[in-house]
């Protein structure tokens, strides 16, 4: 068995640290592809120049040209704009579509066989675009959202609380926006209720906290949006799909009658292996989250009308 082939589409802050940590993880060889010219050829080559010191065995290459792609057994799309100061993700949405689309169709002609991870935002519009434009069955293409948000939500209260991070479990469902559901009932610190640890107002905080936790992160930067995390997420379900672990995360899933919806991608618990999302795991909802929920899927609703109409 040869080694895996990672495509990063997007040489940016968020692709250039997929491809890093994507290598560093000896996750397989990844190709970094960019419209700029030189960028990520130069990412590519640094990040290269950084395996014998990180002991792993990975060939990274910075390029222009999809050929280059050809055969990847796995792409990452983090092509696009990000928002600044003032911008919610749904600003993006023009440019992005535009973008996406464009990418989609050329990674679905030179890796017909690959598994899609799309970070570009606005998330959920941006993963249903590339199902569009890919032809893929829906289930091969899934967005990262989810196990962003948990991770932030889970280092909020992992400070709070004082324990571990890895041993705070979270849940979130829906839109990747402000819309997000954090389902506060099925947070866990070492297997015990969340709320034995912590008030049910300070609770309340931290999931405010957490669904502002992207526009934190742009106003500090003011030039840009969040990496670091984003990546690492990414990477993570990557992992999952390439060594078939069968992570249960959450993530945006095609939705064919689970949570009673259809036809479109939202962020549900879904057990993520080398064929991609290979279960949507559905709940039971009080009438609060289930209400909240399809708030949530009716902003995602709104958005991919306008995704049609721009395709
Ligand atoms: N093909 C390939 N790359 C492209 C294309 C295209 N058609 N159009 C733009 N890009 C590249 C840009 O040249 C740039 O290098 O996408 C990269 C985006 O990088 P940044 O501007 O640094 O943005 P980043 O922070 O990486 O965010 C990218 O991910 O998290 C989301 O909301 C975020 O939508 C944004 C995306």
């Amino acid at each position: 068995m040869g080694r895996n082939k990672i495509t990063v589409v997007g040489a940016g802050n968020v692709g250039a640290s997929v491809a890093a940590y994507a290598s560093a993880q000896e996750l397989g060889d990844v190709v970094v592809i960019d419209i700029l010219e030189g960028v990520p050829q130069g990412k590519g080559l640094d990040m290269w120049e950084a395996t014998p010191v990180l002991g792993v065995d990975t060939r990274v290459i910075g390029t222009n040209q999809y050929e280059m792609t050809e055969g990847s057994d796995l792409v990452i799309i983090t092509a696009g704009i990000a928002r600044k100061p003032g911008m919610s993700r749904d600003d993006l949405l023009a440019t992005n579509v535009r973008i996406v689309a464009d990418v989609s169709e050329k990674v679905a002609r030179f890796s017909p066989d690959a598994i899609i991870i799309v970070v570009s935002n606005p998330l959920d519009a941006m993963v249903y675009t590339t199902w569009k434009k890919s032809g893929f069955h829906p289930r091969r293409i899934l967005g990262m959202a989810g196990v962003l948000d948990t991770a932030r939500f889970r280092s909020f209260l992992a400070e709070e609380i004082g324990v571990s991070v890895e041993d705070v479990h979270a849940l979130v469902l829906g839109g990747h926006g402000d819309t997000m559901v954090p389902l506060t009932r099925y947070c866990f610190v070492g297997g015990i209720p969340v709320t034995n640890f912590i008030s049910p107002d300070r609770l309340e905080e931290i999931v405010q906290r957490t669904r502002q936790g992207g526009a934190e992160i742009v106003n500090l930067l003011k030039t840009g949006s969040a990496y670091y995390a984003p990546a690492a997420s990414a990477v993570l379900m990557a992992e999952s799909v390439l060594r078939d672990k069968k992570r249960l995360l959450p993530v945006a899933a095609y939705l064919d009658g689970e949570f009673n919806e259809k036809g479109l991608f939202v962020g549900v618990p879904a057990i993520l292996g080398a064929a991609g999302v290979e279960k949507v795991v559905e709940l039971e909802l009080t009438v609060e989250e289930q209400e909240a929920f399809e708030k949530s899927v009716e902003a995602v609703r709104s958005l991919v009308k306008e995704v049609d109409q721009l395709l």
